[in-house]
This record gives structure tokens, C-alpha cells and sequence, in this order.
């Protein structure tokens, strides 16, 4: 028995007629989506993974008080703008604890027979003789020897700390001249610079019948430091 399929197509094979204008046409327009581009995944990746070191190096972990050396002078000038200058307190604190605090003890108090005491010390707040400078000084190239403080006698050694910068030097002061009970004017950057200049071609710590011998100077209570001395005018020229 010979069964016939019924069928749409033409045994030759061509289009349908009822259908042969749908398919002319073409498939209708579509909106598609193409896979994000794999170079634009890595440079996103490579963007984030650098703000996030960025952040995490120069946040300071988002204190309000946080002090970046290179890039904050509370002292002054600075670049401008409404950025609030961190204390120097502060920063004085957190650097008398890291350097000084291990000999002159948190309390300021010294070990007895060993290291001063900077509490009420006429070399920290200012003595018949003493002066600012001498306290500059002592910081920057060390003190050795017999040494007065406070009407007992020391004869040890204190290393220098001409390592630090003018402004973490001036903290340093200005946070041992104010605290425990001490209230001395603060010591600036531009004071330290001054003092540090004077006497840069001294490497030895000093003495104290050394210093006895420098006339005191102090910074007045305004807060003005003193005129830079004669030593640090600019070398005048060779005489031809
Ligand atoms: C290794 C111990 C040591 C460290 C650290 C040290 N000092 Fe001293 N400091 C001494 C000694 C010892 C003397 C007395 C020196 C002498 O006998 O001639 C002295 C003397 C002083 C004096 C003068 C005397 C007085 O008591 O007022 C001051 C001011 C002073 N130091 C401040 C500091 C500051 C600020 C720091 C931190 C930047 C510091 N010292 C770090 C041991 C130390």
C-alpha cells in the first residue's frame, strides 16, 4: 500500500509559498548583551586592588589626629586649605613615648641616679641660666657628663636625636614643656631649624660647663622665636 505524507514542501524543495515573505525578512532587531570584555575586568580589578593600598597606606586608619610627616607641617605654611592642623601635642606625646620615655620614664619622673627627671627640670622649662637653646641643643647632639637637674647631680649619657626633623624635635619639646604640671611656651619648628643651624658643625654631646658658657636665650612668651644669630647670615663673598 502506497501511503502519500501530506506536506507543505514542494518536492523541489523551494520556500513555502505563505511563509516566503516572513523569512525574506530576516530575524526582527533585538537588543543583545556581549560579555564584559576580560582586559576590562583586569584593569577594574587592577584599579581597586590599587585604591585599596592607596587607602590603606595613606588613610592614617582615618584618625582625625593622624600625622604623615611628608605631607603635614602643623608648624606652618603647609599647602593650604581647610585641613585642621593636628596637635603637636599629640604627635609630641606619641614620639617622647617611642624615644624618650624608656629613660625619662612616662611620668617625666626619670629613674633616681640614673636618668633626670624632666619634670620641673630648669633645663626643660627654663632655668637662672638656662635657656631654650640649651634645650635645643641637648636634643640635637646628646649631654654627657655631670649634670645638675633639679639640685641632684647625674653624670650618664644621653644620646643624640639629630635623626629627627625640626617639627618632630619641636613636638617632642612642646609636649615635655606642658605636660605634668609643666608649662613652658612652645618650642616651633623654625626654632629648632635656627638652633640646629647655629650649631650643625657640632657632632660631640655637650656638657654642661659647655653650655654654661652660651648665653640663654628664650623664646618669648608670643611665640616669636628669637632672630636668628649672626652665625647664619649668608657668608659674605671673598674679597677680590
Ligand atoms: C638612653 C637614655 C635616654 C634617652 C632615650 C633620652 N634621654 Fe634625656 N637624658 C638622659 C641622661 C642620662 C641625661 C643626663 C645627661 C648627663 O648626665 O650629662 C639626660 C638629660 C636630658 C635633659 C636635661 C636634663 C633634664 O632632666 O631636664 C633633657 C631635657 C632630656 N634629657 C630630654 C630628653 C628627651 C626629650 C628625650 C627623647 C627625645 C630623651 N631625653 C631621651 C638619658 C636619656
Amino acid at each position: 500500500m502506497t501511503s502519500h505524507t501530506p506536506s507543505n514542501e514542494p518536492p523541489n524543495g523551494e520556500s513555502p509559498a505563505p511563509n516566503a515573505p516572513v523569512l525574506r525578512e530576516g530575524p526582527e532587531p533585538s537588543e543583545k548583551r556581549a560579555p564584559v570584555p576580560f582586559w576590562l575586568i583586569i584593569l577594574a580589578a587592577v584599579i581597586i586592588f590599587w585604591a585599596g593600598i592607596h587607602l590603606a597606606l595613606n588613610s592614617g586608619g582615618f584618625r582625625a589626629d593622624v600625622y604623615n610627616p611628608s605631607l603635614v607641617s602643623w608648624s606652618g605654611g603647609g599647602s593650604g586649605g581647610p585641613a585642621v592642623a593636628p596637635d603637636p601635642k599629640v604627635i609630641g606625646k606619641r614620639l617622647y613615648s617611642q624615644n624618650c620615655a624608656v629613660c625619662h620614664q612616662g611620668s617625666g619622673m626619670g629613674v633616681a641616679g640614673q636618668f633626670p627627671p624632666l619634670v620641673a627640670s630648669e633645663w626643660v622649662v627654663g632655668g637662672a641660666w638656662v635657656g631654650d637653646n640649651h634645650l635645643v641643643k641637648i636634643l640635637l647632639a646628646g649631654m654627657q657628663g655631670p649634670i645638675q637637674v633639679k639640685g641632684n647631680t647625674y653624670n650618664n649619657a644621653m644620646p643624640p636625636w639629630s635623626q629627627l626633623k625640626d617639627d618632630q624635635i619641636a613636638a617632642i619639646l612642646t609636649y615635655i614643656r606642658s605636660e605634668w604640671g609643666n608649662a613652658a611656651v612652645p618650642i616651633t619648628a623654625d626654632y629648632v631649624k635656627t638652633v640646629r643651624a647655629a650649631s650643625a658643625d657640632r657632632k660631640d654631646p655637650w656638657t654642661q660647663k659647655e653650655l654654661k658658657a652660651i648665653p640663654a636665650e628664650t623664646i618669648p612668651a608670643g611665640g616669636a622665636a628669637p632672630a636668628a644669630p649672626a652665625a647664619l647670615a649668608p657668608a659674605a663673598p671673598p674679597a677680590a
